[in-house]
């Protein structure tokens, strides 16, 4: 019996960064770890803060009626309340643990809001490039991702965004600090993408809500802040997770805020969290809900990876590699450069990823992103790796 025609096609198209991880294994067999410059994954490589082990250990030890059993879908109260002081002081508006619902990481929150809000064949607008599952979370729910190339530097393109919107519209779709390209978008570009929003819902009768992913929400450099949705916009959710703040994509704890101006609010709220019960998330996991509790403002060494993003913008610069400076996330994007003696083409991100193959260095095809002609290396690695890898980048560029 063979399975869904739209999970095998799926499959083809999603092997990508499943051959990179599969190939990453082989290359670190044959050659040792030390010698394969992997920068495929965005998978943290940091621990959780010395807080979480702390914490941890001590509801294990607390032996609490309930701890482990079924809970109301949306979570814990007392956790929601929690997160809602997050959010608020975030977003600069008051939450109450209302509008919270806690999700399987901001992935399993993604899966939620669309299930609760897209009718077959509605829309999702989304910057192009954009993090690639974002297709699949569409389509799992009927909706269509509809592509809009951001601006040169990666910043928004509200006109084009503007010129996308349609009465099929159910949402437009942002992601700051961003993947794959670092970019955080400024308050007055979301201001003005907000107004855009709001006019076209008084023309239309339909105003898309305004989804903000912002698992990357702590990891930003140079002092600067991500700049809250909730504020700017009525018909906003922001989905976020700790799996990059505290490390700990693995436990699959996450969150949505709704905004509490949000018009159909009772029905968006009782959406959401049917939604969570039968995707057959039922719940997010209960003593992750209870930890992060405790945990609200707590956040992994960021220094360490603005080290590393010093470290390796100067390999790249050295390399002749140009890319885009992050302002946040863990990831550098960058130009596939021009083989010498050919002129530049669409293709030739998958050409250049071959080519860095052959030195051990591992990165992702921009075509990943919706972005050809560029690629994306995750630097969630140890910062000896990344300096390590210099003299490959350099052979590699030499070779071009
Ligand atoms: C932009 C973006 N959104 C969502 C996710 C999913 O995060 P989580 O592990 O919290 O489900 C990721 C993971 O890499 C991501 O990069």
């Amino acid at each position: 019996m063979p399975i869904a025609d739209k999970v095998r096609d799926a499959l083809g198209s999603s092997s990508l960064i499943r051959k990179m991880f599969e190939e990453g294994n082989l290359l670190r067999k044959k050659y040792g770890a030390g010698n394969v410059f992997d920068f495929s994954l965005g998978n943290p490589d940091l621990e959780p803060p010395p807080a979480f082990h702390r914490v941890f250990l001590k509801l294990a030890k607390e032996d609490r009626k309930g701890s482990h059993g079924y809970m109301p879908n949306a979570g814990f109260p007392e956790v929601r309340e929690a997160l809602a002081k997050k959010a608020s002081r975030e977003q600069g508006v008051t939450l109450d643990g209302g509008q919270i619902i806690m999700a399987v990481g901001a992935a399993g929150g993604l899966n939620v809001v669309f299930k609760t809000i897209l009718n077959p064949g509605d829309e999702v607008i989304v910057s192009r490039p954009y993090f690639m599952e974002y297709r699949a979370y569409t389509a799992n729910h009927g909706g269509k991702l509809v592509e809009v190339d951001a601006l040169p530097d990666f910043d928004l393109d509200v006109d084009a965004i503007g010129r996308s919107l349609s009465p099929k519209t159910a949402a437009v779709l942002i992601n700051s600090p961003h993947n794959p390209t670092g970019r955080i978008y400024s308050k007055e570009r979301l201001a003005a993408l907000a107004a855009l929003m709001e006019e076209h819902g008084k023309k239309t009768g339909r105003c898309p809500y305004l989804i903000s992913d912002e698992p990357y929400r702590e990891l930003v450099y140079d002092g600067l802040e991500v700049p809250p949705v909730l504020a700017l916009y009525r018909e906003s959710m922001v989905v976020s997770s700790y799996s990059k703040s505290l490390s700990l994509p693995g436990e699959r704890i996450g969150y949505i805020a709704v905004n509490p101006g949000i018009d159909d609010r009772e029905n968006v709220l009782a959406g959401l969290t049917y939604a969570t019960r039968v995707l057959g998330f039922v719940n997010a996991p209960a003593l992750m809900q209870r930890i992060v509790a405790e945990l609200t403002f707590a956040k992994v060494d960021i220094d360490i990876y603005a080290r590393r993003r010093q470290a390796f913008t100067k390999i790249l610069d050295e390399a002749g590699i140009r890319y885009a400076k992050p302002e946040g996330a863990f990831y550098l994007f960058c130009e596939a450069p021009t083989p010498k003696h050919q002129e530049a083409s669409a293709a030739s991100d998958a050409a250049f990823v071959e080519h860095l193959k052959k030195h051990l260095v591992l990165g992702v095809p921009g075509a990943g992103f919706g972005k050809p002609g560029w690629l994306r290396f995750a630097y969630c690695v140890d910062e000896k790796l990344i300096n390590a890898s210099a003299a490959a980048f350099k052979k590699a560029m030499e070779t071009w």
